[in-house]
């Protein structure tokens, strides 16, 4: 916060607090006699003119005692406070709590592969709560994905499924790059390659220009997506063969993703995650697709 807009909110508060004392005491004493009237009227109901009754006087009075107090003790503006406190400490001395709690529990799994950390029940329990906080927004909390966000709990991976592979998915992300088709087969070509996919996928489609799109497929997918269409997990490229789809197996989602081109991105978790996190979720995962 700037100092300007902390002065401004001090100058405002400060204000406020004292207009409304003022405002308390100005109201406190009249020169009205018991009995007097304030001479209102409303539909024969006369209004007294008596002061505050005391009680009620000093439940405002200490109401601002306890106001002008916590803005002491907790802060106003850039002025801290005498305890110094801010959410963001609290915050962080509660997380240091729970590491120095947890850690050697995590410490312990750090020291097992990732196939001993995926037998232990207690981990599973663990990596399930990790999961839920930190991928399910993305991948589901059944992990089951969605359009776009793969299933985890299959064995068909994009980037493969064995312990360090996905280890290396979570530390460092991964980005995936397909480029659009339309600019290169124009939309002759794209309608050609979408019924080949459809072939090799064992789905209906017109056999005539599925033979053409072979042809488009030797040439520009084939690097990507392998000579028989099973994929590469080096370059997370899907297997076209399976009917498992990241972004449909419909005529009309093949095509889609022809013309557009498709990028997933799996975020990197290591500057997020403790690498003892990411050791737990990595078997977590495997896991799953056991
Ligand atoms: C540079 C490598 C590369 C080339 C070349 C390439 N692809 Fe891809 N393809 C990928 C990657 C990587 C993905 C996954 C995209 C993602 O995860 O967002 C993908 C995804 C797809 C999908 C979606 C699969 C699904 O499960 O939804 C289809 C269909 C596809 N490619 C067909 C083709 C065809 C047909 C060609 C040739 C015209 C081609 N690709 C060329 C890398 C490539
Ligand atoms: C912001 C969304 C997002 C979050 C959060 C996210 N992921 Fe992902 N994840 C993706 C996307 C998108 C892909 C697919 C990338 C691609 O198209 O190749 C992916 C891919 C993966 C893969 C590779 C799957 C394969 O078939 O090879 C694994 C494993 C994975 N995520 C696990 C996790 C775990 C564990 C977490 C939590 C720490 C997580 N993800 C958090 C979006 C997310």
């Amino acid at each position: 916060m700037t100092s300007f807009w902390s002065g401004w909110i001090i100058l405002l508060t400060a204000f406020t607090i004292a207009a409304t004392t003022w405002l308390l005491f100005a109201n406190r004493y009249s020169t009205s006699k018991e009995g007097d009237t304030t001479g209102h009227v409303y539909d024969g109901i006369e209004e007294y003119d008596n002061p505050l009754p005391a009680w009620w006087l000093w439940l405002f009075v200490l109401s601002i005692v306890f106001g002008v107090g916590y803005l002491i003790f907790y802060g106003l503006g850039n002025y801290p406070g005498l305890f110094g406190w801010t959410q963001t400490k609290q915050y962080e001395a509660e997380m240091a709590e729970a590491d120095a709690k947890y850690s050697p529990v995590y410490e312990r799994y750090a020291a097992m592969t990732i196939e001993e950390v995926a037998e232990d029940q207690q981990a599973m329990r663990m990596a399930g709560r990790l999961f839920n906080s930190n991928c399910a927004q993305c991948h589901g909390s059944d992990a089951k994905g969605n359009r776009g966000y793969p299933n985890l709990t299959d064995s068909d991976w994009l980037w493969g499924g064995e312990p360090e592979q996905i280890k290396t998915t979570l530390v460092n992300g991964r980005q995936a790059a397909m480029p659009g088709w339309e600019a290169v087969l124009k939309e002759t070509g794209v309608h050609e390659v979408s019924e080949y996919v459809l072939k090799m996928s064992g789905q209906e489609h017109d056999a005539a220009m599925a033979t053409a799109g072979e042809k488009h497929y030797q040439t520009y997918c084939l690097a990507c997506h392998g000579p028989e269409g099973k994929g590469n997990p080096m370059m997370g490229a899907p297997n076209l063969t399976d009917d498992v789809w990241l972004y449909g197996g419909t005529r009309m989602r093949i095509r889609e993703t022809l013309i557009k081109g498709r990028n997933g991105q799996m975020p990197a978790q290591q500057d997020t995650l403790s690498a003892e996190k990411i050791h737990l979720l990595a078997a977590y995962v495997y896991n799953l697709a056991q």
